[in-house]
């Protein structure tokens, strides 16, 4: 990495400033040209800046970075660089259906078609909503020219009748009041929208602050950005900030390579831990890994941060939202903690320029309800745990969202705590489940563990947030809110539900969960991580043999593609050929006339 700006020759210049092919070079600079840029600035030795658009009236999540816009650009400019902003492929988790797990590859796929076919020498990445996060950082991993992340920032806190109600969770609170008919269907809807009063995306730690908390954790962001609240007036200075920062990036040549190693992928997993984060960070955070060309897998989450405590009080894990996390000094105060107890690498390198130890030099906790301290947390071992057995290799649990009801009903068992073993019940995706829940037949009682499959990357597909089932009414009006899950599919960052899910592999395939029947006895012992079904070998293999794929259709062409190519949830659900592409920005496409 050098710093001098003289004789710097960009990757743009291939395009608008080649003497070797000047009849190519005219084409690109006409057309750039028509749309008001200068040919002194498209031949000027300049930068060129590409910013990916990932906000539309059809993802409204990140819908605030179209008035970011301004500023992002505006910091290039001084900084002097050209910005170009460019669309990328939607990704709205409330609206994509089957889901929006699906489009995650295809954003990346298009993104990197763009970084590696565009005169674009470094590039601002907007994210927010769930998926476009890991998207946007997987394509810039591939690319590997100089990217910075810049979230949209979560909405304002919601509010309803003087209480706090968060983005998801209050919709998993109230569909069981709504099912225990406590409360009705207009209140219940009232109670959701009163959720979302901004531009922004989820105030919880969903999944979205959860990625956009790792980016920052990853060094892929400015120090303190990811949790301020998209309405703020300190959004649009991180958005100018940021537009100033990628083009000095770009003059140094900091790319992702330098900055996303196996320690910063340690810093995201405990930084991840610390604050409660979703259960999709496992799958997102492993495919940015391997896209990088860094090893990690799904049990890294449980060695490197299972016994990380939990210092966030934010739901779904705690109480306050995201208002709250920013003014208690939002990420950099959780890690700064983190650093000081020694579990953090603080010599990663960082979009800043810096190492991650400078970034967090100084930085405290400015309120001690919101983030707690090392010694004394919301909660010891918050990470997630990683089970296996023969219903499948690996699946996870967190651990920071277990009640103290739930512990006590199912986990505490006086003589054998931690281990429980019950009666199956076997839904065949998420229809199953709505038709038959409240069917007598399946006797279903406060003991019961309720399974899901087909519902993984292959089977739904994309892998569906499902596995955080409701039990039947007749076991919620006995008190009991939430039954032992488990399932193939995901579940929602914002659900408070322990399930046990990403099971991997998936049923499809050939998973053991495949072979699940109701009635069967399952086991869970969480002292050695393991679940099983307790079916005789003789009897499991018969099932085995006798097993036919279920039917697979597809819906659409890249559905197909996608089935054809996707790996699974406990390797990331990559595109598994995508893999072994790296470092695409550098080989330069042809000419295209
Ligand atoms: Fe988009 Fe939560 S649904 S951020
Ligand atoms: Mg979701």
């Amino acid at each position: 990495m050098s710093d001098t700006r003289a004789n710097r020759r960009f990757r743009s210049q291939e395009w608008f400033d080649n003497p070797n092919n000047p009849g190519m070079t005219a084409l690109y600079v006409e057309r750039y040209q028509n749309q008001g840029y200068t040919r002194e600035e498209l031949q000027g030795e300049k930068p060129i800046i590409g910013i990916a658009q990932t906000g539309s009236d059809i993802a409204p999540c990140n819908k605030i970075h179209v008035f970011l816009m301004d500023r992002i650009k505006a910091g290039i400019r001084a900084a002097g660089g050209i910005p170009m902003e460019f669309p990328v492929h939607p990704i709205q988790e409330t609206g994509k259906r089957p889901t929006a797990a699906l489009d995650r590859n295809l954003t990346y796929l298009g993104l990197v078609e763009v970084l590696h076919g565009y005169p674009i020498d470094g590039v601002v990445l907007t994210t927010g909503c769930d998926k476009t996060t890991p998207a946007l950082l997987m394509g810039a991993a591939t690319a590997d020219l100089p990217a910075i992340a810049l979230n949209g920032g979560p909405m304002l806190d919601g509010w309803w009748k003087g209480k706090r109600v968060g983005s998801g969770t209050i919709i998993w609170e109230s569909r069981r009041l709504l099912a225990e008919g406590k409360i009705d269907y207009d209140e219940f809807m009232s109670r959701v929208c009163a959720s979302a009063p901004s531009l922004g995306h989820c105030n919880t730690m969903g999944t979205a602050s959860t990625m956009n908390a790792l980016a920052e954790a990853l060094g892929m962001t400015l120090t303190g950005q990811s949790a301020i609240p998209a309405p703020f007036r300190e959004r649009m200075e991180a958005a100018y900030q940021t537009g100033q920062r990628i083009v000095e990036m770009v003059y140094a040549d900091l790319k992702p390579s330098d900055i996303l190693t196996r320690e910063a992928f340690e810093n995201a997993i405990v930084t991840n831990s610390a604050i409660g984060g979703s259960t999709n960070a496992p799958p997102h955070l492993v495919a940015v890994a391997r896209h990088a060309g860094v090893e990690l897998n799904t049990r890294d989450w449980q060695s490197v941060g299972f016994d990380v405590p939990l210092l966030l009080n934010m739901q779904p894990a705690g109480e306050y939202l995201g208002e709250s996390f920013y003014r208690a000094g939002g990420v950099p105060a959780v890690m700064a903690e983190l650093a000081r107890a020694g579990r953090i690498h603080e010599g990663c390198m960082t979009v800043s320029g810096r190492s991650m130890g400078d970034n967090l030099a100084g930085i405290e906790v400015l309120d001690r309800e919101v983030i707690r301290s090392y010694d004394r947390p919301m909660r010891e071992n918050a990470g997630f745990l990683v089970l296996s057995g023969n219903l499948f290799d690996t699946a996870l649990m967190k651990t920071s969202v277990i009640s103290p009801e739930f512990r006590a009903r199912f986990l505490e068992q006086p003589g054998h705590e931690g281990i429980y073993e019950a009666r199956a019940v076997v839904f065949e995706g998420p229809e199953d489940y709505h038709d038959r829940i409240n069917d007598a037949a399946l006797e279903i009682d406060e003991e019961t563990i309720l399974f899901i499959r087909n519902v993984g990357c292959i089977g739904y597909p994309g892998s569906a947030e499902v596995v955080n089932m409701q039990p039947p009414d007749a076991v919620l009006r006995k008190g009991v809110t939430h039954l032992p899950t488990v399932g193939d599919g995901r579940q929602s960052g914002t659900s408070e539900s322990p399930s046990i899910l990403n099971a991997s592999p998936e049923a499809v395939v050939g998973g053991g969960l495949a072979y699940l029947k109701t009635g069967d006895r399952v086991r869970l012992d969480l002292n050695a991580c393991t679940m099983d079904a307790l079916v005789d070998e003789a009897e499991w293999q018969s099932r085995r043999d006798a097993w036919q794929p279920p039917e697979i259709r597809n819906q659409t062409p890249w559905q197909e593609i996608y089935r054809t190519h996707v790996g699974q949830l406990g390797e990331g659900g990559c595109l598994e050929l995508a893999t072994a592409y790296r470092g695409v920005s550098r080989d330069l496409p042809r000419d295209n006339h």
